[in-house]
């Protein structure tokens, strides 16, 4: 196989053959050493999300839907193992507490904007707290625990997927509080849940015909009225909880009884079937990136990337390296600056590592080192991800990218953003309602040094991402196609056509 070959075939994540854990490479310690590890649990899932060792935009997605195909999994044959998601989740709620850092603030997302931090923290810190507090009892679901169906409930199969689909919510939550930035995260956990309601409702509508007499009549104000299929996809997310109740009939429940074995077991095969789906569309959607991305360079041009939105952060080419790799492929040869990125080093740690690897001339630099590079005319584009654009254009990607765009309408750069239409947010009108993740101070004070580089005490402030303004943007590269300005109508169409 070729360099480039094997990079882009890493296996970054997957679901294990029996389909009771996902396997991601630890990107946490990369590139010292490669180790494959397990997702087995709920907790496991969320702490790989929480400490990047899996991380990327897409991948993020990607993981998180296999993480529901397992949880689903596990459910269907008796439950969750270990804490409740009410121990879970109180776990969660002081972890993401101590990385509170604003200063004056509680909140562990920031908005963009003075004055308006805590609002989206207010929603993590409330499932975390109102699934823990007290009780225990996770709002009537026994989330941690199996067998809770008892009695007429556990022979109702319309009552088992509808709990069941209640605890796939509910796990779909926490996991989504992982990181609050990256769209893709709840986009892929909204869609693989989704699936399981347009299941449930096939469900429904072969049950109402198989009733004589008329199931729609039958089946009644429950189902009437709800498109649950569009209602998840139009809002991105499960309003509603519009599970189907059946009636009392008794054709009704003789056909059910015969329809309805292991009714949950095909809902979980909904949600693992369209996990495979979007990691299928997620390769597709990077090859077309990189097509797309190719035609706006030419051979021996100077490219300076920022952070990783390579292979380990998608699926094969990437985005932003994408069409770096695919150039390589055909014989074309760039020179990449990347910028180490500050203070997890992605840029260093993984994006030098991946073109090393595939044999593309790449040279690491500090993130201040940006401007010096560009004046010295040794930049003729820059190539970025993206964890969320919002309707207009601004665009969210690891901090520092902003900095980097306005270095680049400095020198007379294109500054390029490269990501999937999964990443557009239509939801957010502009960068002002992206939210952006807080991290502990430990990572700029402590981590990769061998003692601690400020003091223990001093104040820190750790936006893990930032906004870059629409007007800096020369155009963002998606699977559908180059979207230049005015964004808000290419976006939108672009959005049409996912
Ligand atoms: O915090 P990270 O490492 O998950 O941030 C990743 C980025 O900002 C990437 O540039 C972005 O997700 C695009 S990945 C194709």
């Amino acid at each position: 196989m070729s360099e480039v070959g094997q990079i882009i075939n890493a296996d970054n994540v997957k679901l294990r053959e029996d389909g009771r854990a996902v396997i991601i490479i630890d990107q946490s310690l990369l590139p010292g050493e490669t180790k494959h590890i397990e997702l087995d649990t709920l907790e496991k899932m969320h702490d790989a999300i929480f400490h990047l060792r899996v991380r990327g935009a897409p991948a993020i997605g990607i993981c998180a839907a296999y993480c529901m195909a397992v949880l689903a999994a596990a459910e269907v044959s008796g439950g969750q193992s270990g804490r409740t998601l009410g121990a879970v989740c109180q776990a969660s709620s002081a972890m993401l507490g101590a990385a509170c850092q604003e200063p004056g603030g509680e909140s562990c997302v920031a908005r963009q904007g003075p004055g308006e931090a805590g609002s989206v923290a207010g929603a993590v810190g409330d499932f975390a707290a109102g699934a823990s507090a007290g009780d225990g009892s996770n709002h009537g679901l026994d989330i941690g625990g199996s067998g809770t169906d008892g009695g007429d409930e556990a022979r109702n199969p319309d009552r088992k997927s509808a709990v069941f689909l209640e605890k796939m919510e509910r796990y779909g939550e926490y996991l989504k509080s992982s990181r609050p930035t990256a769209v893709n995260l709840a986009w892929a956990v909204d869609r693989v849940l989704a699936a399981a309601q347009d299941a449930l409702q096939m469900d429904c509508s072969a049950r109402s015909t198989c009733i004589a007499g008329g199931g729609a009549d039958v089946l009644g104000g429950n189902v009437a009225g709800i498109d649950r299929t569009a209602e998840a996809h139009n809002n991105n997310a499960l309003g509603g909880r519009a599970v189907h109740v059946p009636g009392s009939d008794a054709a009704y429940a003789d056909c059910v009884q015969g329809v309805d074995h292991g009714c949950c077991t095909h809902l979980a095969e909904a949600i693992k079937q369209e996990a495979f789906e979007i990691h299928r569309e997620d390769i597709e959607m990077c090859r077309a990136i990189s097509e797309y991305g190719l035609t706006l360079v030419r051979d021996g041009d100077g490219i300076l990337t920022h952070c990783n939105a390579g292979p380990l952060a998608t699926s094969q080419y990437g985005t932003a390296l994408g069409p770096i790799l695919l150039g390589k492929e055909r014989g074309m040869d760039f020179k990449v600056f990347a910028d180490e990125t500050r203070p997890l080093l992605q840029g260093a740690r993984l994006t030098a590592y991946e073109l090393q690897k595939a044999g593309v001339d790449v040279t690491l630099i500090c993130d201040n080192m940006a401007s010096m590079v560009m004046k010295n005319g040794w930049v003729q584009a820059c190539f970025v991800g993206c964890d969320r654009v919002a309707a207009n254009g601004d665009t969210a990607n690891k901090i520092g990218t902003s900095g980097v765009a306005i270095l680049a309408k400095h020198y007379g750069i294109p500054f390029y953003v490269l990501g999937p239409v999964s990443t557009i947010d239509l939801n957010c009108t502009s960068g002002e309602e992206i939210p952006i993740e807080l991290r502990q101070p430990q990572e700029i004070k402590e981590k990769f040094y061998q003692t601690p580089m400020a003091l223990s005490d001093v104040k820190c402030y750790n936006p893990a991402f930032d906004v870059t303004d629409h007007r800096l943007i020369t155009a963002i590269v998606t699977d559908k196609g180059i979207c230049r300005p005015p964004f808000t109508e290419s976006l939108r169409r672009a959005k049409m056509m996912e």
